[in-house]
């Protein structure tokens, strides 16, 4: 890629990073999907295999309730994986893995048909149906992916919780989704450590009554409490003979539910974000192709958890509808040192690599030289996720890591979109810092207060326009929620929760978040978990949550409490509440810092204005303070 300097500096794709991808012209592409989009998904969706074809692409009688592929029947799962059986890809790899202590697995598509088909059976064997929820609670082994195809492949709902969480999180979760079953890990690997993920289950089960079997899967080895008659081993039962290698994709309506995945919205508990057979599949598919240029001689790395939305759509579910070969890797990126990452694309010859700003950042941090001693010349695409990338940290990536030859996709999206909507592709010019503009098909905008699309460069409210397949279809249990928290705030549009502005090129900057979600190295927390974790701790009796800046997370907990009457602040109290979110929530949500303090700025309704104690910690302006309280 060269580097043209205007009064902007755009990055322009190489003649041979052109000539080789899907698409060579965005514009055309685009133009040609936004005038027809419902043709445009149909079109894709037909390179997909159904067990009945569709008689409506879009259906939008009930919006916001959009459905998609109505009439069709079909199941991700037989086009993630047996479609690829006759297609000369049966023994071709569909993961890599690499355990943190140096394990290696793989399995191609024929191994992973064969074992998915085995905990199908098995799941059966436990009484799983259509429409059942199984919880998975694991670290980044194989076997997440196993019983998330599983799952999917008898029409069950998966709702996996991120390994990272802890026990009060996965409690929540496994009540609102009132699952039979729960799949678990004995522990993960973590930096050396061993994360006791059944142990927290456990702790979670004593306080949530649904779950009948607990399936679990022997990865670190160390003693655990097995309940009898509800605990089980995975690899036990995978030698049952009621563990057949076969068993056949249940055929789904293409809106029958696929997965839901509890994220934080503006208020309250984190909600579950529903998604579906049909139109997930034909989103993940399309965006992954176009924008990663998936083929066959890749070896494509998202270095996200499949535990959140990126590891859903773009390591499980996205990869595998492109029959594509995917690494994986178990642990953290610096151990047992900071060179651990590159070390790996280059022993796998790993070609695109899809991570997020946070990881750019703390490896960036330890210097060029450790990415100096490998060859990374494997590499031809990048990707970033999850929060805006600094120019700083872009350009490091592209330089260093890229060698100024693979163009970055930094890819814009959310669990409620399932896809991304914001995103380059490799033909697309770039900029430091901006997703470029939205994915062809889709139709975006800019709003002020009154819904009136704000002129360039100026921030309004991001939102989208039009319908798009792998939409959110609800909140699981509360589709009230869903009306009001993305579709009540202009007709008939989308609103993302995030603010941003347009350039002059049509080029999208994504500023922030403008609600009560923060952002901490990629992962999504709602102030209100942080808060009714440290309520929940005996000698707290208010808490205010924020997000402030940090160089390498993006942004950091700051938390404000007011302490019962009787109860003196302390350093050690501190060190304690710290701990208490730890176990209750997980250790991404502890705080940078806990202040003790005797009041919080309040509306006059009782709101906490998070908005007044962000501008005090940063000294800044607090704005108008008129429905301040005191
Ligand atoms: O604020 C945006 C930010 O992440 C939010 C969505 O978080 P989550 O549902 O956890 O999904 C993350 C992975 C898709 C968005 O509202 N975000 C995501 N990608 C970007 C981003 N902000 C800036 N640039 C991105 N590329």
């Amino acid at each position: 890629m060269q580097e043209i300097k205007n009064n902007e500096e755009f990055y322009y794709p190489s003649e041979s990073v052109i000539k080789q991808a899907h698409i060579k012209d965005w514009n055309e592409l685009s133009e040609k999907a936004n005038d027809n989009y419902e043709e445009f998904w149909g079109d894709i969706a037909n390179e997909l295999d159904w067990f009945k074809s569709w008689d409506k692409v879009i259906d939008d009688s009930e919006k916001p309730f959009y459905k998609w592929f109505t009439g069709a029947k079909t199941n991700i799962v037989y086009n993630c994986i047996d479609r690829h059986l006759s297609d000369n890809r049966k023994n071709k790899l569909a993961y890599i893995w690499e355990g943190e202590n140096g394990e290696f697995q793989s399995l191609s598509y024929f191994a992973l048909y064969r074992e998915t088909n085995k905990f199908a059976n098995v799941l059966k064997s436990m009484g799983v149906s259509k429409g059942d929820r199984v919880t998975i609670y694991m670290g980044r082994i194989p076997e997440i992916v196993i019983s998330m195809l599983a799952c999917a492949r008898i029409g069950a709902i998966h709702s996996v919780v991120y390994g990272g969480f802890s026990v009060e999180a996965l409690h929540e979760r496994l009540e609102d989704s009132q699952s039979k079953v729960l799949i678990v890990a004995d522990g993960a690997y973590q930096r050396g450590k061993i994360v006791p993920l059944k142990e927290i289950a456990d702790e979670a089960l004593q306080r949530a009554a649904t779950v009948e079997h607990v399936l679990v899967v022997r990865r670190t080895g160390q003693d655990i409490n097995m309940e009898f008659g509800r605990d089980m081993w995975y690899h036990e039962l995978m030698n049952m003979p009621f563990a057949k290698n076969k068993c056949d994709a249940e055929e789904m309506d293409a809106e029958d539910p696929l997965f839901m995945l509890y994220t934080s919205g503006t208020t309250g508990k984190p909600k579950a974000i529903l998604h579906t057979h049909g139109g997930y599949m034909v989103g993940t598919y399309a965006t992954l192709k176009y924008v990663f240029d998936i083929n066959d001689s890749d070896r494509y790395w998202c270095a996200a958890d499949p535990g959140w939305i990126t590891g859903h759509s773009y390591i499980v579910y996205g990869p595998l509808l492109n029959g594509a070969t995917s690494f994986m890797y178990e642990g953290a990126p610096n151990f047992p040192y900071p060179n651990r990452w590159w070390q790996m694309i280059e022993k796998y010859g790993i070609s695109i690599l899809y991570t997020a700003p946070t990881a750019i950042r703390g490896l960036m941090r330890f210097g060029d030289a450790w990415p100096g001693r490998h060859d990374l010349s494997s590499l031809r695409l990048l990707g970033s996720v999850g929060e805006p990338i600094n120019p700083e940290a872009w350009k490091w990536y592209h330089k260093v890591i890229g060698s100024e030859k693979c163009p970055i996709m930094d890819t814009w999206w959310q669990t409620e979109t399932g896809m991304f909507m914001i995103t380059p592709m490799p033909c697309v010019p770039l900029k430091p810092g901006s997703g470029t503009r939205p994915f062809p098909g889709i139709q975006m905008d800019i709003l002020d207060e009154e819904g009136k699309p704000v002129k360039d460069n100026e921030e309004g409210y991001l939102v989208i326009k039009t319908p798009w397949p792998a939409m959110i279809r609800t909140i699981y249990k509360d589709p009230d929620k869903y009306v009001e928290q993305y579709w009540s705030k202009y007709p008939d549009v989308y609103l993302t929760g995030d603010s941003a502005r347009r350039d002059k090129d049509g080029y999208y900057w994504i500023i922030g978040r403008v609600d009560d979600v923060i952002k901490v190295s990629g992962y999504r927390l709602g102030t209100a978990e942080i808060e009714s974790a440290l309520v929940s701790h005996r000698d707290v009796a208010e808490a205010a949550a924020i997000g402030l800046p940090h160089e390498v997370k993006g942004n950091a907990i700051y938390t404000y409490v007011i302490l019962r009457s009787g109860v003196n602040g302390s350093k050690e109290l501190a060190d304690e509440l710290v701990k208490h979110i730890a176990h209750e929530v997980g250790p991404i949500a502890k705080p940078e810092r806990i202040e003790f303090v005797d009041s919080l700025p309040k509306t006059r309704s009782g709101k906490i204005m998070r908005r007044v104690l962000k501008a005090k910690a940063l000294g800044l302006d607090p704005g108008n303070l008129s429905t301040l309280e005191d």
